[in-house]
């Protein structure tokens, strides 16, 4: 591999032949896939603006409102806020699940393309509402829309990247939601002021955008060899293999990668079959389906844990609680470190791998969480305790993004066979909103000043949950940096969390007999692809 990208040093033992070398093209068609990320961002933020907005008060809201955010009396209830914000997860709590099962039915590629269409029934209608009654199912559509994509891009960039750079190139998925955060909060800052109903439509047709550059260029992408493996098209593979990788169908490299695919799906599919009762089957060993499920749908919901979107969807709030002036700077500033600091993680997550990265992350969290409390507490309202808010919040994003906020879309993506990898990956998805959504209803009734009004004390809320995310991390999170899929299969086997990291791979799946008769299919594909280019040029 040249030396543009980051690789893990993880031993190989005398098994390195089982994935060919990249190049720089597939690489990057690897990388576009993390794109997905903006529409996942961009929909979580760009609503709490829009709530914000005068016009959008006046257009959606009721006349004579005593709401002290009123705009001339215009305001809509709370019970409407509250839905126009959580339909959103409600839509991708489903569309993940169903997802789940459509792509294995349809195909990973073709299951985000047809999330994105979902998507863009759900910002027509958006974009057309000018009631609450409109607005909400264009939420709920759209919402569908992005459970589809969220969850089946992980899945597809897990599948179709280079086991060396896989941990990298999901991470910039996370990437990719940070930007879209970071733009939503842009645009809707640009457009808040306007009093007409661009304000509000702006924001709401840019999102049609993502969808469009997403679905266009997945059209142009393969789909992933390994679903082709799953439904035995042994000559579609091979060549979805070789576009990813840009080595020949019929060189060693991809016949061997493929033997190897082959061989790992037989020998899952004599332990276990993959319907959703599956997932759940194989009890508590590490390599276990059982388990493996849990650990992927509690990785999602202790990530939400971490308290992450407390300051997303509450810092402004928050900050002009506790007597901060500047709370929407502040915001701004939080997001901005969200998006700088992602990136340190695309060569963590492969040189100190996943686990180092989520134990230590959220040790990072915890103590900026339980030092804003503790200052926060002790001396209430002075200007040290909210210099402190300020740069301990900063620091505790920086912890986020550079670790659990990556990471725990990288492990979800590797730690599924693949019989029921894309019902793991949805199920985990669905946890992912679900917690969303959950902490999004509570939250409030932990700080607002009529209900809990714990203050800065609610960090003491998530520095409990973030030390559980701790023992979490180190009791059952495998290490999978630099191993193929199949290779994570073996070493789940093999080795408990707390043993994973030093496994070396020592053995391959597919056998001679595998290798000839892949070997054999992948000189016909090259041949019948040789033949079709000689007709297209006669
Ligand atoms: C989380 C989101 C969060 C975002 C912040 C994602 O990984 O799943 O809930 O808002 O990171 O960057």
């Amino acid at each position: 591999m040249g030396r543009w990208a980051p690789s893990s040093n993880r031993a190989q033992g005398d098994v390195s032949r089982v994935e060919a070398p990249v190049t720089l093209r597939g690489y990057l068609l690897c990388v576009f896939a993390a794109f997905g990320g903006i529409l996942f961002g961009y929909d979580s933020g760009y609503i709490s603006g829009v709530l914000a907005m005068s016009y959008f008060k006046q257009e959606f809201g009721h006349a004579n409102s005593t709401d002290d955010n009123a705009y001339n009396g215009y305001m809509y209830a709370t019970w409407q806020k509250s839905l126009i914000t959580s339909i959103l997860s409600c839509g991708t709590f489903f569309g993940a699940l169903f997802a789940g099962s459509l792509a294995d039915w349809i195909g990973r590629r073709t299951t985000i393309i047809a999330g994105c269409f979902v998507f863009s029934a759900g910002v027509i209608l958006q974009v057309a509402s000018t009631t609450v009654a409109l607005l909400v199912p264009g939420r709920l559509i759209a919402g569908i829309g992005v459970g589809f994509v969220s969850a089946i891009i992980i899945l597809y960039m897990s599948e179709v990247a280079p086991k060396a750079v896989r941990g990298a190139i999901v991470s910039g998925y996370q990437f990719f939601i940070t930007i879209g955060l970071l733009l939503a909060s842009v645009v809707d800052q640009g457009t808040h002021s306007r009093m007409d109903t661009s304000s509000y439509r702006i924001p709401m047709a840019i999102q049609w955008v993502w969808a469009l550059v997403l679905g266009t260029g997945l059209f142009l992408l393969p789909e992933s060899p390994r679903y082709h493996v799953k439904n035995d098209h042994l000559e579609k593979a091979a060549e979805a293999l070789s576009i990813l990788r840009g080595q020949p169908v019929d060189s060693t490299y991809i016949k061997d990668e493929l033997a190897e695919l082959v061989a790992n799906y037989q020998y899952e599919m004599n332990n276990m079959q993959s319907s959703w009762i599956d997932c759940f089957r194989g009890g508590w060993k590490p390599s276990g389906n059982f388990r493996r499920v849990m650990l992927g749908i509690a990785m999602q919901m202790m990530q939400q844990w971490t308290g992450v979107n407390f300051i997303f969807y509450y810092g402004t709030t928050f900050f002009q609680q506790v007597g901060l002036k500047n709370a929407f700077v502040i915001s701004m500033i939080t997001t901005a470190v969200n998006v700088a600091s992602t990136p340190i993680s695309f060569w963590t997550v492969e040189k100190l791998g996943r686990r180092a990265l989520l134990i230590y992350g959220a040790i990072g969290m915890l103590v900026c969480e339980f030092i804003i409390a503790i200052v926060g507490t002790a001396d209430a309202g002075s200007q040290a305790a909210n210099y402190c808010l300020i740069i301990f919040t900063c620091f505790y994003i920086f912890f986020f993004a550079s670790t659990w906020g990556p990471a725990a879309w990288v492990v979800i993506g590797e730690i599924f066979p693949l019989p029921i990898r894309a019902k793991g990956v949805a199920l985990s998805t669905a946890s992912n909103w679900l917690w969303n959504f959950v902490i999004g209803e509570i939250t409030p009734y932990m700080v607002d000043s009529d209900e809990g009004n714990l203050k800065s004390k609610v960090f003491f809320v998530w520095g409990a949950t973030c030390t559980l995310c701790v023992f979490f991390a180190y009791f059952f999170v495998p290490e999978t940096k630099g191993l193929s899929l199949e290779q994570v299969d073996r070493m789940l086997e093999e080795t408990t969390p707390r043993t994973s990291a030093s496994w070396v791979p020592h053995d391959t799946f597919a056998d001679e007999s595998t290798r000839h008769a892949i070997g054999v299919m992948a000189n016909k594909a090259a041949l019948t692809t040789r033949a079709e280019h000689h007709e297209e040029k006669v």
